[in-house]
């Protein structure tokens, strides 16, 4: 008997649809979709029936869609989709139709900010100090309580948005004038956190961590947002086993504890402060953005000694609540983000042969900028480069040499 999947995805792209490969390849299941704009060609295929809205976000859309999928294909026995903004709707659907999985309570937890710092602190996890704006008062009795630099963001934002570092009463003025905060315009205000900033992700089944790997940021995603001639890089490290990585662990599966996830793949960011403490920055329940999935399959191998597909390790976990490893981490990991100065579309891509002389034989994956494309508003630029090595130094000289040898062009 197949078991029928609903995956939600508003408009499917390459990322999204590896997830949705993944779940199509599990044994005994029916995958079914959910879009604003439906998939084309081979894409397309991977669906056994789809239903398209006009909202994917919109929980009453979602719900409508999975009755008539229900209705045509029988009982649902999984509703997913990995973005952000989805997973609380998600939780909404699965509870209103009685569907296994996060509910609304852990979504919220994991999707809401200052909820999640209140679960953290609560559990006695370390985090950054927060409050929620509801008009320009509360943000001057916070900086009068915690100083500065704060950070103002919204409450449940998502790849950098709206997120602003405040260094000085002159900019917080500023800054208030442009985002003011009121009562149905709730903004959250944090300490700033000093130090270098990581990612931490886990597996978890039925309560367990059954896998975890951490990897560090190059720098902070806010510098990059702050400075445009930055490219930004990620680097899973081989060894986690020094200092800087002592106590992550714990850290991480006593979050997801905190925050009540029973299955689900989790994406934690935590900071490393000068005075050596550690700090939770946020955590989410779904697989890493940023490449992060591609970059800890590649350094871990099974027991055949193949790289691992973290794809499938999801869609094992959050479907079949099944764990394949255990893995070895086997390598280090990086990953370049791409990107240069400038506004408008993208006239040239300098570097890329002196890049593929110097490092070509590190290179386990490239998506490279082309010519006419306009220039991405995120930090992730617009295309990546992947370098594997055994010696975690290597990857890193490796990685800096791109960014510094690989240059974006742009003209409006
Ligand atoms: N309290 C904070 N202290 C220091 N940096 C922060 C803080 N809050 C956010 N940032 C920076 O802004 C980035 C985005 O904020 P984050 O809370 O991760 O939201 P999201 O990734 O959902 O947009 C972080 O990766 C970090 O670099
Ligand atoms: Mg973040």
């Amino acid at each position: 008997m197949s078991r029928n999947l609903v995956y939600v995805a508003p408009f499917p792209k390459e990322t999204t649809l590896r997830f949705a490969r993944a779940l199509a390849g599990l044994q005994d299941v029916r995958l079914l979709g959910v879009f604003q704009e439906a998939p084309q060609g081979e894409a397309r295929a991977l669906f056994h029936d789809a239903e398209v809205v006009a909202n994917a976000t919109d929980p009453q859309q979602v719900a409508d869609a999975v009755r008539r999928l229900a209705a045509r294909h029988g009982p649902v026995h999984r509703l997913l989709g990995i973005l952000e903004d989805l997973q609380v709707q998600l939780a909404q659907v699965r509870e209103l139709l009685g569907v296994e999985g996060p509910d609304v309570a852990t979504a919220s937890a994991f999707r809401d900010k200052a909820h999640m710092k209140d679960r953290l602190r609560a559990a006695g996890l370390p985090c950054a100090r927060h409050m929620l704006l509801r008009g320009d008062a509360e943000a001057w009795s916070f900086a009068d309580q915690v100083g500065y630099p704060l950070v103002l963001k919204p409450p449940s934002g998502a790849g950098c948005r709206a997120t602003y570092r405040v260094s000085s009463p002159q900019e917080l003025h500023r800054v208030l004038a442009e985002i003011r905060p009121g009562p149905t315009r709730l903004v959250l205000a944090e300490e700033f956190l000093v130090g270098a900033e990581h990612s931490f992700e886990t597996l978890t089944i039925g309560g367990r961590v059954v896998f975890s790997s951490t990897t560090r940021y190059y720098p902070s995603p806010l510098e990059v947002m702050e400075n445009d001639w930055i490219q930004w890089a990620v680097v899973l490290p081989r060894d986690v086993s020094g200092p800087e990585y002592q106590g992550v662990p714990a850290l991480g599966r006593d979050a997801v504890a905190a925050l009540g996830l029973r299955t689900g793949m989790t994406h934690m960011e935590w900071f490393r402060r000068p005075d050596g403490s550690l700090a939770i920055g946020e955590i989410a329940a779904r697989p890493p953005g940023a490449r992060i999935v591609d970059v800890t399959g590649l350094g871990h191998v099974d027991a055949q000694g193949r790289s691992v597909d973290l794809y499938r390790a999801w869609a094992r976990a959050v479907v079949d609540e099944a764990f394949d490893g255990p893995w070895t981490r086997r390598y280090a990991v990086g990953v370049a983000f791409l990107r240069g100065q400038g506004q408008g579309r993208i006239t040239a891509v300098e570097g890329l042969d002196e890049a593929q002389r110097k490092m070509g034989a590190l290179v386990v994956d490239a998506k490279l900028p082309q010519v006419g494309w306009m220039r991405s508003e995120s930090y992730e630029g617009e295309g990546t480069v992947i370098v594997r090595h055994e010696d975690t130094e290597v990857v890193k000289r490796a990685i800096f040499e791109l960014i510094t040898t690989v240059k974006v062009r742009y003209e409006r």
